[in-house]
């Protein structure tokens, strides 16, 4: 038999090369192939017809039961799961370190116990003493959650099978995790493949549903294997700004719901509170409206929230190349809409640099931001501000047209509500709104006229 061939798996994305390299070819990372141990492939060069199981095929229209759930308690966490937990279900958290991730479960699994179901939490990166402290400082030392400070999953699941299965089991993180059956050190692919593997299989067997926690690299995966993402039900970031308060829990992935409902909190000195209505937290505290500065009613699934875009202009003196910098907002969507703002109204951005940010360390991925980003950088470039309590939506195409943009009635309705007199978006969207004067808007080239005049 040949000699196996020598693997060397990278640690930042899972390609595998059977030469040694000190980049990844895959993902360009530096020094992240290990050498694993070979895999055992067994020879398929006869036929496969014989040998194995005959499999019952069934029709797509047999009845079905809705999913199990059950809420958590924590409202937020249960509206970015799309109605609570699933039973038997593995949810993988993701997010920065001290994000809040461990703060958030040790919540839930508190939230859970309290209500009379049976969770266990497993911490691979803190000490029992630690957590119950943390427990404290949650107010949540008296919840009846099974706490246990380990990184061996045989012994977790050892552990486990002796009695009945929990309802909830936590295990932060998974790269902590080490099983002595697979080679390798905690936190290569190989263990948090195979770590995963186990605790998932023991989630699908027993109906516990299982949430990990799963670190994230600097570009925003999480850390080490994509593959992880396609073992798990769920996956979700935990995301935020350390410096600002409030945290999003956003769905990325879900087998048993939609993708787009986020779940918000604000992390305070008692933990993480739950924000029911994050429609103003992203407003910076404005008194006089600004140059450059756009308020825009986006949807995070069904809910508005109200965030607010900031646009500065420096012109530049030299013929050095303009900076342009974007936070929050995609870089390629900024460049076409200032080349739509040259090509199609006439206004010269070429030799200003431009930056945006929006504001609160929100991140905007709704399209019907490009009119709201479109008024904020006309209103610097012209330095006039926007017409006072103005909100602003809808999507721009490449020929300066506005489009429309879904939930037109719900970003308007939530507009009024927070006290904005006027709203301008795509002429179709014309309906009367309480409370709230609508103008459309045809062209880009409009927009201008209004702001410039
Ligand atoms: P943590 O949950 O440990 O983050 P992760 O598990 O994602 O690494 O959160 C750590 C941060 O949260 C820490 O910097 C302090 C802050 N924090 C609070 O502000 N209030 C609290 O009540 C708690 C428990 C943590
Ligand atoms: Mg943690």
């Amino acid at each position: 038999m040949a000699k196996p061939k020598k693997r060397y798996v990278c640690q930042a994305c899972g390609a595998v090369s059977h030469r040694w390299q000190g980049q990844c070819a895959d993902c360009s990372e530096w020094n992240t192939l290990v050498e694993e141990a070979p895999t055992t492939v067994f020879s398929m060069k006869h036929d496969l017809s014989g040998g194995g199981r005959r499999l019952q095929f069934a029709s797509l229209s047999e009845a079905v039961e809705p999913p199990k759930r059950a809420t958590t308690g924590l409202k937020e966490f249960d509206r970015a799961l799309g109605g609570g937990l699933v039973l038997g279900a593995a949810i993988l958290i993701g997010g920065d370190p001290g994000i809040g991730k461990s703060t958030l479960l040790l919540q839930t699994a508190g939230a859970v116990a309290t209500r009379g179901q049976d969770v266990v939490y497993v911490s691979g990166e803190e000490a029992a003493a630690q957590v119950r402290l943390r427990a404290e400082r949650l107010g949540l030392a008296n919840a009846p959650v099974r706490l246990a400070s380990s990184t061996n999953v045989r012994d977790i699941l050892t552990t486990l099978a002796a009695g009945d299965a929990p309802d909830l089991l936590i295990v932060d993180s998974i790269q902590t995790m080490y099983s002595d059956t697979i080679e390798g050190a905690p936190g290569t692919v190989s263990q948090v493949r195979g770590c995963a593997f186990e605790l998932i299989r023991y989630a699908k067997e027993s109906g516990t549903a299982l949430v990990l926690v799963g670190h994230v690299t600097k570009d925003g995966n999480i850390a080490g294997p994509r593959v992880l993402e396609h073992m798990v039900d769920v996956v979700m970031s935990f995301e935020g700004e350390r410096s600002h308060q409030y945290r999003i829990l956003r769905a990325l992935k879900n087998r048993f719901g939609a993708v787009d409902e986020i779940g918000v909190f604000a992390m305070a000195t008692e933990g993480l509170e739950e924000v029911e209505n994050p429609s103003m937290l992203f407003l910076s505290g404005r008194d006089a409206p600004l140059a450059g500065s756009a308020v825009f009613p986006a949807m995070e699934g069904t809910r508005p929230v109200l965030v607010e875009i900031q646009a500065l202009i420096v012109r530049l003196q030299s013929g050095a190349t303009p900076r342009r910098a974007v936070v929050g907002w995609d870089n390629g969507r900024l460049a076409m809409l200032l080349a739509v703002l040259e090509s199609r109204c006439g206004l010269n951005f070429s030799a200003a640099e431009v930056y945006l940010n929006v504001a609160g360390g929100y991140r905007l991925a709704d399209p019907a931001a490009d009119l709201a980003v479109a008024a904020a950088l006309v209103s610097a470039l012209a330095d006039k501000p926007l017409p006072d309590g103005s909100v602003w939506f809808g999507e721009v195409s490449l020929a300066g047209e506005i489009r429309p943009v879904a939930h037109s009635a719900l970003r308007l309705r939530e507009g009024a509500k927070l006290g904005f007199s006027s709203a301008y978006g795509p002429l179709k969207e014309e309906k009367a709104s309480p409370g709230i004067q609508f103008a459309g808007i045809r062209q880009l080239a409009q927009l201008v006229d209004r702001v410039m005049r």
